[in-house]
C-alpha cells in the first residue's frame, strides 16, 4: 500500500474567517484530522456550523496548560500509523504550525519514518490576536522591529527598549516574574503592556497597564489563558489604550470624568458572550488600518444573542 501523507496546517487563532484557503482545501481532501484544542477545534466547529462539510475522522488531541491528554510521543506516531496506512492525514494546530508549535518536531518524525510532509502556514496569534485590540506590532516612529518569545524561556535576554515590541505566548501563569525581570531592564516599570484574552473566542477581553502595574491588574481581573501579552509603545495605539492616558494606574484612569475622558478599561474590555456561530463571511471581515473600532463596538456587532459582556466585568469605574 502506497503510504499517505501528512499535512500540517496552521489553523490561525481560533476563527474560520483566518483559516487559509489552502488550510481548508487540506481539511477537505483529508481522511484524518488530528487537532489541537487551541485554534483549531474551534475552526473545525464554525467550519461545520457553516456548513462546510467535512469527512474526515477527527482525533482530538487537545492540550491544556499543564494538561496534556496525548503525550507528543504518541501523537507522532498517530500521524505515521494514520499515513502508513495510505491516509490522508492533516495535523491541525493552532495558529501557526512554525511559531511555538512543535510544527517541525512533529515533521521531523514523520519524514524520518519515510512520510512525505506538507506545511501549510497559520495566521499566528503573535500577530493576530493583538490585531484584535488593534495594537500593531511595528508602527513607524513607535516599534521598527519584534521579537516573539514563549514566556517559558529566558526572558532577561531579550532585545531592546520600549521601541522593540515583545509579544510573550503562555505568559499568563509566570506574568508577574515576567513583567519584574522586564522593568528592571531598559523598558522600565512605565513601559505599556497589553494582555489580550481568547482573542477571537467568546471570552475575548483585554487589559492594558504598565509593566509595573500589568501583574496586579491580571490578578484583580482574574485574566486566564489562552492570552497573548504585548509589551512596548506600540500598546499605546491599542483601541482600548485611554486617549492621552500615559502610565497612570488604572484607579487614577477610572476617576477620570467627562466628554473627552477616556472610558474606564472595564468599559472597553467587555468580555464577548457564548456564540451563536457567525457565517464565515462575517468572520472573515476586514478591518481598516486607520479606524480601528473599540472592543465594545465590535462585542455589539455579534448579534442579538450574545449576552453583553459587561454583566462580567471585573473592575467597576
Ligand atoms: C503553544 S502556543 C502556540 C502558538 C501558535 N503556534 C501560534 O502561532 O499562535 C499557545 C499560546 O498561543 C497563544 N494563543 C493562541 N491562540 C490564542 C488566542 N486565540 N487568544 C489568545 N492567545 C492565544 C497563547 O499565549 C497560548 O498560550
Amino acid at each position: 500500500m502506497t503510504d499517505g501523507t501528512v499535512t500540517l496546517v496552521g489553523a490561525g487563532p481560533g476563527d474560520a474567517g483566518l483559516l487559509t484557503l489552502r488550510g481548508l482545501r487540506a481539511l477537505e481532501a483529508a481522511d484524518v484530522i488530528v487537532a489541537d484544542r487551541l485554534g483549531a477545534r474551534a475552526v473545525l466547529d464554525q467550519l461545520a456550523a457553516d456548513g462546510v462539510a467535512l469527512t474526515a475522522e477527527v482525533i482530538d488531541v487537545g492540550k491544556t496548560p499543564g494538561h496534556h491528554p496525548v503525550p507528543q510521543n504518541e501523537i507522532n506516531a498517530l500521524l505515521v500509523r494514520h499515513a502508513r496506512a495510505g491516509r490522508e492525514v492533516v495535523r491541525l494546530k493552532g495558529g501557526d504550525p512554525f511559531v511555538l508549535g512543535r510544527g517541525r518536531e512533529e515533521a521531523l518524525y514523520c519524514e524520518a519514518e519515510g512520510i512525505a510532509v506538507r506545511v501549510v502556514p497559520g495566521v499566528t496569534s503573535a500577530v493576530s490576536v493583538p490585531a484584535v485590540a488593534g495594537i500593531p506590532l511595528t508602527h513607524r516612529g513607535v516599534a521598527t522591529a519584534f521579537t516573539v518569545a514563549s514566556a517559558h524561556d529566558p526572558i532577561e535576554q531579550l532585545p531592546g527598549g520600549s521601541d522593540h515590541t515583545v509579544v510573550l505566548l503562555m505568559g499568563i501563569g509566570t506574568l508577574g516574574h515576567t513583567a519584574g525581570i522586564l522593568a528592571r531592564g531598559a523598558r522600565g516599570a512605565d513601559c505599556p503592556v497589553a494582555i489580550i484574552e481568547d482573542g477571537y473566542g467568546s471570552g475575548e477581553r483585554v487589559t492594558v497597564g504598565s509593566l509595573g502595574t500589568i501583574a496586579a491588574l491580571a490578578a484583580e481581573r482574574r485574566v486566564r489563558n489562552p492570552a497573548v501579552v504585548v509589551v512596548g509603545d506600540v500598546v499605546r495605539l491599542s483601541s482600548s489604550w485611554p486617549s492621552g492616558a500615559t502610565h497612570r494606574s488604572l484607579s487614577e484612569r477610572s476617576e477620570m470624568k467627562g466628554p473627552a475622558a477616556p472610558r474606564s478599561l472595564s468599559d472597553r474590555s467587555e468580555t464577548k458572550g457564548p456564540t451563536a456561530p457567525r457565517s464565515l463571511s462575517d468572520r472573515s471581515e476586514t478591518k481598516g488600518p486607520t479606524a480601528p473600532r473599540s472592543l465594545s463596538e465590535r462585542s455589539e456587532t455579534k448579534g442579538p444573542d450574545r449576552p453583553r459582556s459587561s454583566d462580567r466585568k471585573t473592575l467597576q469605574p
